[in-house]
């Protein structure tokens, strides 16, 4: 059991999502999505820079990052393009699975505490994060030489206790993979806020259009009727299955325990249903978790299968605190990222022993 290569160099790889069953995925099978190579960075000469729209700039060692006061959040990443291979007509970039998303332990220094050392002013509207790595993205629009990676997060996020500065995954250093030294991590917001290899934090006055905020990890959305970009934030609810895989085969007229994890961005997850009919008929499913606020909730239930074999059609739908449930459909707005609708996991019932050489051989003996 291991991660699933989708592209070997840079590295960007899934979780075998149906061998997921812990509430903290283990950061052997967390999935990595990075779109250059990992920069090299040493812990001895690292430096945090933050300025901008502050009154003391500062740079700080990694050493003297670990000596401000830590706190440990549980938190959900979901790479916004994940279950892009769902898509019909197929979209270009990683044909993601179900495993582009994992839940972790993090620990770190929140952001708010290092823009109050630095002195925020009160005019700075957005929080730039800028991670050490570069080089020329492929997509449309191809700026004109390497760039860095860097996004920007609203004042107000950035500002709330549970975005971390981090730099230990489930209680370790974090992998050279995941960011090492050190990386943001913004919890309920798509993966792509979490900046990596995390150099500098740059406040601005006016709202920071970089690459990965507007050509990427951007969605039209409309003002006064007319289409205006705008940078992806908050994860958008959602479920997926767990177990059976897609396109497993399970045996007829049997209990199955389904699995499956939910999650929301800034909300909570209430409720979970499942269907085993193509979406005909709901049942609600069991929660394995409490809430807790920006990490997912697992939950299970069990699936009496059809005596019938055949192709059947699973699919699990969330429902949050505020009554909102999964869109029935992907919405075209955001292009091939966004991906909340209930994804169908496709499984054959049938008997394993049809299935097996010890079956073929009794059909012949059967027959013969
Ligand atoms: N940070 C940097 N510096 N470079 C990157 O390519 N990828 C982003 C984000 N942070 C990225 C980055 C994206 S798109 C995602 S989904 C998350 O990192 C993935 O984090 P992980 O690889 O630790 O799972």
């Amino acid at each position: 059991m291991g991660l699933i290569i989708r592209q070997i160099e840079p590295a960007n790889l899934e979780s075998p999502f149906d061998q997921i069953d812990s509430f903290v995925t283990p950061t052997a099978l967390f999935y990595i999505r990075s779109h250059f190579p990992v920069p090299k960075l040493d812990v001895e000469s690292y430096q945090l820079r933050i300025d901008g729209a502050v009154r003391n700039p500062l740079s700080l060692s990694y050493q003297q990052l670990r000596e401000m006061a830590p706190e440990t959040r549980t938190a959900t990443l979901e790479c916004a393009g994940n279950g892009r291979v769902f898509l019909i007509p197929q979209a270009s970039g990683a044909q993601w699975e179900l495993g582009a998303v994992g839940n972790a332990e993090w620990t770190g220094v929140p952001l708010g505490s290092l823009l109050e050392r630095a002195g925020l002013e009160e005019d700075a509207c957005e929080i730039v994060l800028e991670g050490a790595d570069q080089g020329t993205p492929k997509e449309e629009p191809v700026p004109p030489g390497p760039i860095s990676y860097a996004r920007s997060l609203p004042r107000s996020k950035a500002l709330q206790r549970e975005v971390l500065i981090a730099y230990h995954m489930n209680g370790r250093d974090l992998s050279q993979d995941h960011g090492h030294p050190v990386r943001a991590l913004v919890p309920g917001h798509y993966g792509m806020e979490s900046v990596k290899w995390l150099t500098h934090i740059h406040a601005v006055r006016e709202p920071f259009q970089g690459y990965w905020q507007t050509a990427d990890y951007a969605y039209w959305d409309r003002v006064d009727g007319k289409p205006v970009r705008r940078a992806l934030g908050e994860m958008h609810l959602k479920s997926e299955i767990a177990r059976p895989g897609i396109y497993e085969t399970v045996p007829p007229n049997q209990v199955y325990t389904m699995t499956g994890v939910a999650w929301a961005g800034e909300t909570e997850v209430a409720e979970v249903g499942v269907s085993t009919d193509g979406g005909q008929t709901w049942a609600e499913a069991q929660f394995l978790d409490p809430v807790q606020r920006h990490a997912w909730r697992r939950w299970r239930f069990e699936w009496r299968t059809p005596a019938k074999p055949g192709r059947y059609t699973l699919l699990a739908r969330a429902k949050d605190a505020n009554g909102n449930v999964q869109p029935d459909r992907h919405d075209p707005n955001n292009g091939s990222y966004v991906i909340d609708h209930p994804l169908p996991v496709e499984v054959f019932v049938d008997d394993p022993s049809s299935r097996s050489v010890a079956g073929a051989a009794n059909r012949l003996a059967r027959r013969s």
